[in-house]
């Protein structure tokens, strides 16, 4: 059956997700107006339906739901796309064309997407949308998928006219709501506190969170989310906006005169426009919407769910994640390969299956101020070569994983002596590359042959030793943008060109190298975006490893990703960002409820602490199976009180893995109940730890007691397993 109903006479399009409706339809003047989007209604009257029912010339645009409304014909908001003309007006007129419906979900050429496996799990609607005078084409893509509550917006322009337009904006989607009784949750941050989750009310005017940086950041992430004033984990509606992309973006949302709130999401116009000659069309990236009447967490777990099923790709998606260890706290630049091995050596002993080789083992880089683009190994750190060290890692028991930065370049490189007009540049203006750009410079990636270079490169050190995981770093913002291979007219488009060559050389290279698990980062979490989780299944959620401020930073990131993107290790105490001392315990909990690894120098640990480690990654080993594929539920937040809880249950409800983490204690507390989520009522569950059995029922609503912890930053893990009945 179609979940997309078509109306012929009334021109009306109903989306029926499982349990969303998203209804649109052609009005009298011959726009594109939104209906209603909300909870699933079976049927709609739409005798009352103003805007259908007006004569065309009594629709006042400045008040209409318009699904992608324009500046300069009476609507005064905030408009989704504008053009320049050849006569240097900004005028256009969008109405409906045509539109088609049918089974399945269309690949975006050139761009991530969530996808469909078989047609039958999602359908799409196109609505051709047309300027008349411009003969600029407007096609909007809606799909609708099956299982999910979800539906996914993008559109593509097409020049159907005899000149030249440039677009200098165009976003993905807009969506007008009835009425603006929202909160807006954002999540923002900074370097190392990356994702914190702020919630606003919205006020008349634009609210408004972005990134100008090339990357989508750090500071903001590409999502979010309208609540409504009841709306907690567990009730009441939102509406998650969450863009699949990598680069500068624009969330808005705009509130007017009436108190209505427009949405809108896509490519940063601050840093954009787009010249369309004569038949020439552009993609724009997509935006994943997800509708829920059950509050934060379902939101969140819908996004899990397709994330983890119908984004990331490749024979990692569906396949359990190596516990790893990463050498660069433990070593940073200065290691020899003797430390290298030692480490590999005693990660195999304790079972952990990967050794990460991370920055500085290429040509002469000891600090971060040279080598980048040329990357050959250092033979004075690695005498016997990356693949005889790979391989005797291998021989160890343990894979081998290796740090690139490939979009970089130094200027104290080969590469830079050689091609210095390589890297993003405007002409006889200096290079940025201080302390805050990490002293280097960035490859232009809006150029086919540096993109072919790059590939190149990288494909050269992956076929030279048995590399089985890739580290796929970015480590500062983009500045001075310009393309020397680009017209005048086209200068504006190099932020986006930049990521579309990322993208195509990300899609190469983990096509080429199809059995290799890649990871990127971005100075920890600044590209921690569905844009890269298409090409690279998991993320390095942040640079900071301190398990306290990670339990933020991981509980953030979760509003939208699943554990099993994000990276998360076990680092040595006192921490080397705070300076905070755990015990191994928390950190091992805080970090097994990721995607879990080690980050410290194994061969220090005391015989006692080594025995704690293998422990935990045997216990990993069991229980990641659920954490990586479960569903997540968030219980206390640590944006809250000082304490976090949550739990991953699996679908069928008969496993689980609590966790409660204690961060300051509290003097004079008698007892402490924690209840848990997300179990199934009726089964009995045996907590191992506890060595006792409760009903869910007795877990859900009276909850448990917490011990009492001895001093701070401790915690806890409860596995739970449903008694056979
Ligand atoms: C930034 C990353 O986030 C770190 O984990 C590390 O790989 C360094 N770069 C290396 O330069």
């Amino acid at each position: 059956m179609m979940s997309i109903e078509f109306n012929k006479d009334k021109k009306i399009f109903h989306l029926k997700a499982k349990g969303l409706s998203y209804v649109i339809g052609v009005f009298q003047n011959g726009k594109l107006g939104n209906i209603y989007f909300g909870k699933r209604i079976k049927e709609l009257n739409y005798d009352m339906e103003e805007s259908l029912n007006l004569s065309a010339e009594n629709i006042p645009l400045d008040v209409m739901k318009n699904e992608y409304p324009e500046y300069g014909t009476g609507d005064f908001r905030k408009p989704a796309y504008q053009v320049e003309t050849e006569n240097g007006t900004a005028i256009s007129n969008l109405e409906y064309v045509s539109h088609k419906i049918y089974k399945g979900k269309p690949e975006l050429k050139g761009l991530p997407a969530v996808y469909v496996e078989e047609d039958s799990e999602a359908d799409t609607l196109e609505v051709v949308l047309e300027d008349p005078i411009l003969k600029l084409k407007v096609s909007l893509l809606y799909t609708v998928f099956r299982d999910h509550n979800v539906i996914t917006r993008s559109v593509r322009f097409i020049n159907n006219g005899e000149q030249n337009i440039k677009l200098l904006k165009a976003m993905s989607m807009n969506i007008d709501f009835d009425n603006a009784d929202y909160d807006m949750l954002q999540l923002s941050g900074a370097w190392c506190r990356e994702r914190s989750v702020l919630k606003r009310s919205l006020v008349q005017g634009s609210q408004v969170v972005e990134s100008s940086r090339g990357v989508s950041s750090h500071q903001q992430n590409p999502f979010i989310a309208l609540m409504s004033k009841n709306c907690d984990e567990e009730n009441g509606e939102v509406y998650g906006f969450s863009f699949v992309y990598s680069g500068n973006f624009l969330a808005e949302v705009e509130v007017d005169q009436h108190f209505k709130a427009r949405v809108s999401i896509g490519i940063n116009p601050f840093t954009f426009s787009w010249l369309l000659e004569k038949n020439e069309s552009l993609t724009l990236p997509e935006v994943v919407i997800v509708y829920s009447e059950k509050g934060l967490g379902d939101m969140s777990r819908t996004y899990h769910r397709l994330y983890r099923k119908r984004l990331c790709r490749g024979v990692y998606r569906d396949k359990e994640r190596p516990v790893l260890v990463n050498n660069w706290e433990a070593t940073y630049f200065d290691f020899t390969e003797e430390k290298i091995k030692n480490i590999a050596q005693e990660a195999g002993k304790l079972g952990l299956e990967l050794f990460v080789l991370d920055d500085g083992w290429f040509k002469k880089r000891n600090a971060d101020n040279s080598s980048l683009g040329d990357w050959i190994e250092d033979k004075r750190k690695l005498p016997s070569g990356l693949n005889s060290l790979a391989k005797s890692i291998n021989k160890m028991g343990v894979y081998f994983g290796l740090w690139v930065e490939p979009e970089m370049i130094s200027e104290d490189s080969d590469l830079y002596r050689q091609h210095p007009d390589y890297c993003m540049h405007v002409p006889n203006r200096k290079r940025s590359a201080g302390r805050y750009e990490r002293n280097q410079l960035v490859l232009d990636l809006s150029r086919e042959d540096v993109c072919v270079h790059v590939f190149r490169m990288i494909s050269k050190v992956l076929k030279s030793a048995p590399i089985a995981y890739v580290k796929w770093d970015m480590n500062r913002s983009i500045t001075e943008l310009g393309s020397e291979k680009l017209p005048i007219e086209r200068q504006r488009e190099v932020a986006h060109r930049y990521v579309l060559g990322l993208y195509r050389v990300m899609y190469e290279l983990t096509k080429e190298f199809p059995d290799v698990l890649f990871e990127s980062c971005s100075s920890g979490g600044a590209r921690f975006d569905p844009g890269m989780l298409f090409y690279m299944p998991q993320t390095w959620t942040s640079d900071c490893t301190d398990a306290i401020e990670r339990l933020k930073i991981q509980y953030g990131t979760s509003i939208v990703y699943p554990a099993i993107t994000m990276g998360a290790h076990v680092s040595a105490c006192p921490n080397h960002q705070v300076g905070r001392i755990e015990d191994l315990m928390t950190r091992g909990n805080a970090a097994m409820s990721g995607n879990f690894g080690y980050e410290l120098d194994l061969t220090k640990l005391t015989e006692e602490e080594k025995k704690e480690v293998k422990n935990q990654v045997d216990k990993y080993k069991n229980i990641r199976n659920l954490i990586q594929f479960g569903d997540f539920y968030r219980i206390l937040s640590p944006f809250d009180k000082p304490e976090a809880s949550w739990i991953f249950v699996n679908e069928d409800k008969t496993e689980a893995i609590f966790f409660y983490f204690n961060v300051l204690l509290k003097p004079n507390i008698v007892e402490r109940r924690v209840r848990f989520k997300g179990l199934n009522e009726n089964l009995s569950y045996r907590i191992k730890e506890l060595n006792a059995v409760f009903s869910g029922e007795e877990l859900m609503y009276r909850g448990i007691i917490i011990p009492k912890f001895k001093k701070d930053f401790e915690s806890l893990m409860y596995r739970l397993k449903a008694e056979k009945n």
